[in-house]
């Protein structure tokens, strides 16, 4: 055999299906021609030696906020994707409040056009549904959009929420599509009617932010959409699942086989609310971290299976518009939503760590699984020999802390992970063959990062 382009070899590679010590991995032309052990792999033009740390098939977040377009000084395509490779993640899903939101083909393929000019990693896009657009379901899906999304309520971005009847209309036509339809789920009548009482009685404190959104309009949203989802067959997504009782709502669904998913993010896992007193406004976003308990629920209903993905909902704003400066001031001047990019693989590796899941299932749920839910499997998602060579290298024993926020690459980089330690690293970001990230640098080019095309399932 002639020498492939590039072998990784010396590590741990690890699968759902297991781990394999002394083993690697070899790339011809961007595609995955052979895994298994070292000293079987063939010669290689370039060969990487991981040192014994241990190689997964690359982190996939399908939800990030990337702002472009129109909202570049928050972040945009490049950005973002430099904050992915430096992070260890492979694929991103961009969100579609943008300005102008993504409800209409133009806007997808414009999108889309950016990506492809900017991008470090490989990239999907959601299409967004309203009132207005539903007739653009079938045009959104040929021009290639990820899934699609609708906002139940009020959020950044303020895209107005359809009503019960449109959200019917909308899973009976994405259902028609085979993609998969996500929501925002907060009810918004709960929700800005406990904000309007709040600031009414002068509630304006970060710990209020979190209690102006109660648990209940996440869980009545999830129940809701899980019946109409009963109803239609259309297949559902539930992103940013923060607390217990939502993650137990969908846990129910699943058991009535409904085809629900869901995702949580590494916030949710890991702080509890009293960040929010602690770190103010820096930590607000919608839906927000939780008390002690739900917390505790929700570990408990991950582990019983109720949540699919990891996701980051990477939501970057500047410093003004947080309010750093002033971190406890009025929360109402603030806004929701904070980075999580880099984050992402050293929150799940330090719970690796800490014995809260393997590798195996961290890997499950932070790359095969989002991009099943998502129709890029196996092109993403796994190691299998014919598919993309997208491999996130990392170091599950380095201890570190963030000690300096702007050590982040992306524009934005508030924050609430700032100052917190974590056990475990990405070290080197590979996507189709080509090295994006390592020893501490983005080394991929601006504009290698391509589309992904979303397949049925
Ligand atoms: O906190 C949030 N920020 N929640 C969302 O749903 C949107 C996001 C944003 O776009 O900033
Ligand atoms: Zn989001």
């Amino acid at each position: 055999m002639t020498a492939v382009d590039l072998v990784v070899s010396n590590c741990t590679v690890v699968t759902p299906a297991g781990r394999v010590p002394d083993a690697g991995v070899a790339v011809e032309d961007g595609t995955i021609v052979a895994v298994g052990r070292s000293d079987r792999l063939p010669d290689a033009d370039r060969t990487l030696d991981a040192e014994g740390k241990v190689l997964v098939p690359g982190i996939v977040d399908a939800h990030i906020h990337n702002r472009e377009p129109g909202l570049e000084y928050k972040e945009d395509w490049e950005s973002a994707t430099r904050a992915a490779a430096a992070g260890g993640v492979t694929t991103v899903v961009g969100m579609p409040n943008t300005d102008p939101v993504i409800d209409r083909p133009e806007h997808l393929e414009r999108k889309f056009d950016r990506g492809e000019a900017s991008a470090h990693v490989d990239f999907g896009t959601f299409a967004v549904i309203t009132s207005e657009n539903l007739h653009r379901i079938p045009a959104l899906d040929e021009a290639g959009a990820t899934g699609f999304k609708i906002f139940l309520g009020s959020t950044v971005g303020d895209v107005p929420a359809p009503t019960d009847g449109e959200v019917l209309e909308a899973m009976e036509r994405v259902r028609e599509t085979g993609k998969r339809l996500g929501f925002h789920e907060e009810n918004g009548e709960i929700i800005d009617y406990t904000e309007a009482k709040f600031r009414e009685e002068g509630r304006n404190e970060p710990i209020d932010f979190a209690h102006s959104r109660p648990v209940i309009a996440e869980r009545e949203a999830i129940e809701r959409m899980i019946t109409f989802a009963e109803e239609t067959d259309a297949a559902v997504h539930m992103y940013h699942v923060s607390s217990g009782s939502g993650a137990e709502a969908v846990a129910r669904g699943k058991a009535r086989g409904v085809d629900v998913t869901a995702e949580t993010c590494p916030h949710y896992l890991w702080f509890t609310e009293e960040v929010l007193r602690e770190k103010g406004n820096v930590a607000r976003i919608q839906p927000p971290i939780r008390d002690a308990e739900e917390r505790a629920r929700l570990w408990r209903a991950f582990e019983d299976g109720a949540i699919d993905c990891i996701a980051t909902d990477h939501a970057p704003h500047t410093d003004d518009e947080k309010g750093v400066d002033d971190p406890f001031g009025n929360t109402w001047d603030s806004i929701s939503g904070f980075v999580g990019l880099e984050t992402e693989v050293p929150v799940m590796l330090s719970f690796v760590t800490e014995g809260r899941l393997t590798l195996e299932e961290w890997v499950y749920h932070h790359s095969t699984r989002p991009a099943q839910v998502w129709g890029m499997y196996p092109q993403k998602g796994s190691l299998q020999v014919g598919t993309d060579a997208d491999f996130t290298i990392v170091d599950p024993d380095h201890e570190w802390t963030l000690a300096d926020r702007h050590e982040l690459h992306s524009k934005s980089t508030v924050t609430p992970f700032e100052g917190e330690t974590f056990v475990g690293k990405a070290t080197t970001t590979v996507v189709r063959g080509e090295v994006v990230y390592e020893e501490g640098e983005v080394v991929g080019e601006s504009g290698y990062g391509t589309r992904v095309s979303s397949v049925e399932d």
